[in-house]
């Protein structure tokens, strides 16, 4: 019985503990279902979620204003392996989404701006290392985001009145839009653009409108502004950031006001340095023409105004008086200038007959000698014009024609009065020793002057070489070998001298076109004063500009 009894309660013991276990189990099992229904859930929503994002974009609502944002990685998708393109591209968005490493919620204030070199839109590159030392607004745009358009006027007004910000647009898509977009708004400031978000990735944000405040050391000094209203935001402390490095870039009190009197001492000795330079080629040109010049019979100068043809003239001595050799590195080695010669320390004694001199000095201040002068004068309206640009291209004069020739007609260019120098020469032009030509004679008549030339000189020229020697002092000829005639081009190229604008068009009658009637008044004026009491007449009107084209003295060698 009590064997029985014992037994009953070992069962009904064991019963329990099964019924617990089964209890304890079905509730395990029971919370597990609960979680893995709740995952289930989770995972229902994140899909429908993502399902939205596999449209490609989403507009999240920022600061009140719009910024579109793209959700897609392109570098990731297109690593992606697929049956058809869509799917792929749905599947790995949202892969990549879920589980990239990339940052995407901007860059903080303190970090590196990273560099980028993108093609501006206007031609070449621009990259972010080039403006390092200025303050940079650096904004990320795209033409089809309507917040971005919004806010382009607003940055172009800021940029106007802070041009020494550096405001830059990162853009994207093709380069028509965006110059319609540049266009649209007036932009003056440059539009980069990234093929897809490549930078946009590096600065870990993939929306637009986003925009980073740089500092002159290339540090972002503000965390990423997204949207139109912070992107507006970072204007207040890039107007501060601007005064602070202009406070920084300004040299202390003393410093500024040393400034003053060492200008004004280097001013002085400039001077100086300038009145002595010109006393000392006086000195120069004194001694050499009292002292060391001795004239002689075979002696020819050449003596013009300055841009009046001397250059055509010394080529053309040269031609005439060595059966048209070309064996010369530059024409001053063989014509000389007079007054400017520096290796005149013999007085020119070692040189062989006939002696040829380029020089600009008056009549009065010339040495008189036993020897030639051929005086060539040129439309003084022409002579003003082909001055100024030599004025531009060798003296690094910056003034409007209109400022030049003002300093011509009041005499004040380097030489004096164009009037001045033209009636010394003419009031002498019936001496046995001088022949008076004139530059629009000389581009008519080429020959017809080489043998007035000839004969005045009495040279002997192998009439067989004429063709030869005409074509040789053609414009076109010269030009070709302008390294020949340019005093400027082998010195000073290095120095910033605009090469190859010696010979420049060789026309007559530039003045005449080129000049305002309120000059054509004035010079006409000068030239009556000139020409009245002298009976000095205009040169023989020019051929028409046309007619005049610089080719047309080439003569054919046959
Ligand atoms: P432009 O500037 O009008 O072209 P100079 O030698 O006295 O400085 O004169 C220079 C002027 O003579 C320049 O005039 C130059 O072009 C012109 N010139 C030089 N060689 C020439 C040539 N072979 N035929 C015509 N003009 C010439």
């Amino acid at each position: 019985m009590n064997y029985i009894l014992i037994s009953g309660l070992v069962i009904l013991l064991l019963a329990v503990v099964m019924v617990f276990r089964l209890g304890w189990e079905l509730l395990q099992q029971n919370g597990r279902m609960l979680l893995r229904m709740e995952a289930l859930e989770k995972h229902i929503k994140e899909k429908a979620e993502r399902g939205k994002l596999e449209s490609g974009k989403e507009e999240t609502e920022s600061g009140g204003q719009k910024a579109e944002v793209d959700q897609t990685d392109q570098s990731l998708l297109t690593s992606a392996p697929t049956e058809n393109e869509q799917g792929r591209a749905n599947r790995f968005s949202n892969h990549s989404l879920a589980n990239s490493k990339i940052k995407r919620d901007g860059l903080k204030a303190g970090t590196m701006a990273p560099e980028f070199r993108l093609p501006r839109l206007e031609g070449g590159e621009l990259s972010l290392s080039e403006l390092r030392g200025r303050v940079v607004l650096l904004v990320f745009s795209s033409p089809h985001c309507g917040p971005c358009n919004a806010l382009a006027p607003r940055l172009e007004k800021f940029h106007r009145k802070h041009p020494e910000l550096e405001m830059v647009i990162i853009s994207k898509g093709e380069a028509d839009e965006n110059r319609d977009r540049v266009e649209e708004h007036g932009l003056t400031f440059p539009v980069v653009l990234q093929k897809q978000w490549e930078v946009s990735r590096e600065y870990a944000m993939f929306a637009t409108p986003v925009a980073y405040l740089i500092d002159s050391a290339g540090v972002i000094t503000a965390d990423v502004a997204v949207g139109v209203d912070s992107v507006l935001d970072l204007m207040t402390p890039a107007a501060r950031l601007l005064r602070q490095s202009a406070k920084a870039a300004r040299p202390p009190l003393l410093k500024r006001l040393a400034r003053w009197p060492v200008r004004i001492l280097a001013g002085l000795l400039q001077w100086l340095v300038a009145r002595l330079t010109t006393a000392k080629s006086k000195i120069d040109t004194f001694q050499l023409m009292h002292f060391k010049f001795v004239p002689r019979p075979d002696d020819i100068f050449i003596v013009t105004y300055p841009r009046s043809g001397t250059t055509w003239m010394q080529m053309i001595l040269y031609q005439l008086t060595t059966d048209g050799s070309m064996d010369f590195a530059h024409i001053s080695d063989q014509c000389p200038w007079f007054e400017h010669a520096p290796g005149s320390d013999d007085g020119f004694e070692k040189r062989r007959a006939p002696r040829l001199f380029k020089s600009h000095l008056s009549y009065r201040s010339i040495p008189k000698g036993p020897g030639r002068y051929i005086y060539v004068v040129r439309d003084g309206r022409d002579v003003a014009i082909s001055y100024y640009n030599l004025y531009r291209t060798h003296n690094g004069y910056k003034g409007s024609f209109a400022e030049f020739f003002e300093l011509f007609m009041r005499g004040k260019a380097v030489y004096g009065s164009w009037f001045k120098h033209v009636e010394g020469w003419w009031k002498h032009r019936n001496e046995l020793n001088v022949l008076f030509l004139t530059y629009e004679e000389l581009t008519r008549d080429l020959e017809g002057c080489l043998r007035r030339i000839i004969g005045f000189c009495h040279l002997e020229v192998t009439p067989e070489k004429l063709p030869l020697i005409v074509q040789r002092c053609s414009f076109a000829f010269m030009k070709q070998h302008e390294s020949k005639f340019d005093p400027a081009l082998e010195t000073l190229s290095q120095h910033g001298v605009k090469l190859n604008s010696f010979i420049r068009t060789g026309r007559t009658g530039e003045g005449v076109r080129e000049l305002t009637p309120e000059q054509q008044v004035r010079f006409d004026e000068a030239f009556r004063v000139l020409s009245e009491p002298n009976g000095f007449a205009r040169p023989t009107p020019a051929p028409p500009i046309e007619a005049a084209a610089p080719n047309r003295n080439v003569y054919a060698v046959s």
